[in-house]
């Protein structure tokens, strides 16, 4: 029998219609359209609005798009992995509740929590159920409400992120299309550079904790950036490496959109030219886990069956990894 790859066979996503420009942040806190475009390239991002509504009001209807798109109906789903920094519950996972919010009532499903790299994380999880043999269909989302742990009166870190959702279709192929190689890595000991300091079982929320700001993101921006820089470009090397790819071979690069000069640092490392590099963060900002997915879906239509693609990812833990795998469609 031949080997059984997991191949991606259709993505699916979604972003909210508030537009957060620079513009508007300009008058928020106290910085400038200049700055934050020449140091992140992000130019506005995305922000889910309404009481009540969380990130898997961002997943479901990535998840639907995808299932109209591959024509299956949602029951036919067997597994919803969901990548999430920002889930709607500490629990249940906020799979269980895409699941039910798209009638996927035959699925079962949990969280990945690897902040930026939680995409390529959950992407290689579910692929592995995929080669298994058992299972047939997988779904795989990377969302987040990142403005939900986002301080709007901290100009370092406000300007960074937004909202959004991808998702993609795993389904089994025999002809060597799908994932063919990946590196997943993670360095504890970077979690001082960033993280969100309270709401876990170390520190409870309390009246303390929130007057202090402790339920949103903290970031020692520069030492990420060097470890972001340094370590997604090596694992990006290294799996084109091993596998004897060059620069030429590659199609896609798509890389987490943290930051467009780590995103270049990464490109002229492999080799890469800036037109094949997927590049949305100009829109979005850094949306954590949706970021890999929403590129795949913009680009989806310009994809050739049997593209070679980089995925690669850096994000808080730390975390890092990269995925190599061959358009299927
Ligand atoms: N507007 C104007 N000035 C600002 C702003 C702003 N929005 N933010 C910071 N500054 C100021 C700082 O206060 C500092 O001023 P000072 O020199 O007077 O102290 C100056 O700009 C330089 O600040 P740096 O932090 O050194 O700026 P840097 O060039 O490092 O850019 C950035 C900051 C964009 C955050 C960068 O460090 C970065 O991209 N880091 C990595 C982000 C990343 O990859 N994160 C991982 C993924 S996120 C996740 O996993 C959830």
């Amino acid at each position: 029998m031949s080997k059984i790859t997991a191949a991606i066979t259709a993505v699916g996503g979604y972003v909210p219609e508030f537009v957060l420009s620079n513009g508007i942040l300009e008058k928020m806190v106290d910085t400038t359209d200049e700055w934050i475009t020449s140091r992140t390239g992000i130019k506005e991002r995305r922000i889910l609005k309404g009481e009540g509504k969380g990130t898997s009001d961002l997943g479901a209807p990535a998840v639907l798009e995808l299932c109209k798109k591959a024509g299956i109906d949602p029951l036919e789903i067997d597994m919803l992995i969901c990548a999430t920094t920002t889930p709607d519950f500490v629990f249940p996972a906020t799979a269980n509740i895409i699941t039910d919010k798209v009638g996927a009532k035959n699925a079962f499903g949990y969280d990945i929590s690897a902040a930026c790299s939680g995409f390529l994380f959950a992407l290689v999880t579910g692929s592995k159920f995929i080669e298994s043999g058992q299972y047939k269909k997988v779904v795989v989302v990377g969302a987040d409400k990142m403005s939900s742990i986002t301080d709007y009166t901290d100009r370092t870190t406000c300007v960074l992120f937004g909202d959004g959702a991808g998702a993609v279709l795993l389904e089994p192929n025999t002809e060597g299309y799908g994932i063919k190689d990946s590196i997943l890595r993670s360095d504890g000991s970077g979690r001082v550079y960033l993280h969100q300091k309270s709401g876990g079982s170390v520190s409870p929320p309390s009246y303390k904790t929130i007057d202090a700001k402790e339920h949103f993101v903290y970031q020692d921006g520069q030492p990420v950036f060097k470890s972001a820089v340094v370590n997604m470009a090596d694992v990006s090397a290294e799996i084109m490496e091993r596998n004897n790819l060059q620069g030429s071979d590659i199609a896609w690069l798509v890389p987490h959109q943290a930051n467009k000069r780590i995103i270049d640092a990464t490109a002229r490392r492999m080799e890469i030219s800036d037109e094949k590099v997927m590049l949305n963060i100009q829109r979005y900002g850094n949306t954590t886990s949706g970021t890999i997915p929403l590129c795949l879906w913009e680009w989806e239509k310009t994809l050739n069956k049997g593209d070679n693609l980089i995925l690669a990812a850096f994000g808080g833990g730390f975390t890092w990894g990269s995925v190599w795998l061959k358009w299927a469609y």
